[in-house]
């Protein structure tokens, strides 16, 4: 991966498919979701949040028509573009070269099958989940490939044609609060996606599976720069998760009305995995920020993850002649080519660098300057 690749994947960008999907859901939710008021839709949205705050290891609800209609309207659309942000992630580093086959396990409406459809072209998709009342719905609004099955079963179980595992992806959208376990079979699988919430529970619950992959032979394309313990787990108070900024579509706005929850910034933790070795392996340290950049009392820092370490960069923008960092939480970073252009100090949790005038150079972001700029 170089700068030059990075401006290559930013011109080539699938955003604008994306934003033409999320405009285009409204029309395709079925019948009678689609005869809803906003603010029916809303109440909808609102029962079945708070039953996934009061039961957050219960099935969902989908025999109900309500809570298939606040997936439709509302979930499904946040979900389908917090797996294409990880996702387009994955493409910047080359992740679904090679990768042929597509397992959505907890598909529910198929939010992951139809982003990850956008990103690559898969030459079987397979949607699987308990409740056939949801794929339905799945088939109806994802606009996936004619060639793309159903199948409600329970994840655990290996399918029994399970021709190419070499060239295969299973993807785990908002399943593991629910499923606690990874099903044994995904381990055979070449390539593996896990996003989750991106609360501090479940974020580092995700990132402490890293070490149960690594026993089975995955190594961590992203977002990780590092195969090293993850720095994050050392400290309860932190967890590890990226944010983007919500292209929402036009009809959005009407709905957020009626609701008390703002979505301006959807965020999202996530792991992609291969048996293959990642790019970032090979090419020179680099560092992922993690956290915003804060701006206090004349100086900015942005909390960094590289090589099995957390530490702040930080700078003092009135004292900085050189242009101001544009990096955003979420960004990868390559190391100055010059050590001795910042400083190093403190240690431990208190570790940090200086970066006075030293310029780290973002070698890919979450979003295009022209989505994140929205
Ligand atoms: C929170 S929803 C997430 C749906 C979708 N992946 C997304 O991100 O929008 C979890 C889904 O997993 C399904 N599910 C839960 N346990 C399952 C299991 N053991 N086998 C198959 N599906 C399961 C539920 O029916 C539900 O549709």
């Amino acid at each position: 991966m170089s700068q030059d690749f990075h401006a290559h994947a930013a011109l080539n960008s699938p955003w604008p498919k994306l934003q033409a999907e999320l405009e285009d859901l409204k029309s395709r939710l079925p019948a009678p979701a689609n005869s809803l008021t906003t603010k029916q839709l809303a109440e909808h949205v609102l029962k079945l949040s708070d039953f996934y705050i009061h039961s957050p290891t219960s099935s969902s609800p989908w025999h109900e028509p309500w809570a298939r209609h606040a997936l439709l309207g509302y979930f499904h659309p946040l979900n389908l573009t917090r797996v294409f942000a990880a996702g387009e992630r994955g493409r910047h580093l080359g992740f679904f070269e090679g990768l042929d086959h597509l397992y959505d396990l907890g598909s529910g409406s198929g939010a992951a099958a139809q982003a990850l459809n956008l990103l690559h072209n898969w030459k079987s998709l397979e949607l699987r989940d308990v409740s056939s009342a949801v794929l339905e719905f799945a088939v109806t609004i994802g606009q996936l490939p004619p060639h793309t099955r159903t199948v409600s079963a329970r994840l655990e179980v290996r399918p029994p044609q399970l021709a190419n595992p070499e060239s295969t992806l299973a993807v785990l959208a908002n399943v593991l609060t629910e499923n606690t376990e990874l099903p044994s079979w995904v381990f055979d699988l070449e390539a593996l996606m896990i996003i989750e919430p991106s609360t501090r529970e479940d974020s580092r619950r995700l990132q402490a599976r890293r070490e149960q992959l690594f026993a089975q032979g995955f190594q961590i394309w992203a977002p990780c720069p590092h195969a090293k313990p993850c720095p994050l787990l050392r400290d309860e108070r932190d967890w590890c998760h990226d944010a983007i900024d919500y292209p929402a579509p036009s009809w959005w706005a009407d709905l957020e009305t009626h609701l008390p929850m703002k979505n301006s910034r959807l965020t999202f933790s996530y792991l992609l995995a291969r048996k293959s070795t990642p790019p970032t392996s090979k090419s020179n340290l680099q560092l992922r920020l993690v956290g915003d950049v804060l701006a206090e009392k004349g100086k900015s820092r942005a909390l960094a993850c590289f090589d099995g370490e957390r530490a702040f960069l930080s700078w003092f923008p009135q004292r900085r002649k050189a242009a101001e960092p544009t990096w955003r939480r979420g960004d990868l970073l390559a190391w100055p080519s010059d050590p001795n252009s910042f400083e190093k100090r403190g240690q431990d949790d208190r570790l940090e660098y200086r970066i006075a005038e030293a310029d780290f150079p973002i070698l890919s972001k979450l979003t295009d300057d022209s989505e994140s700029d929205r």
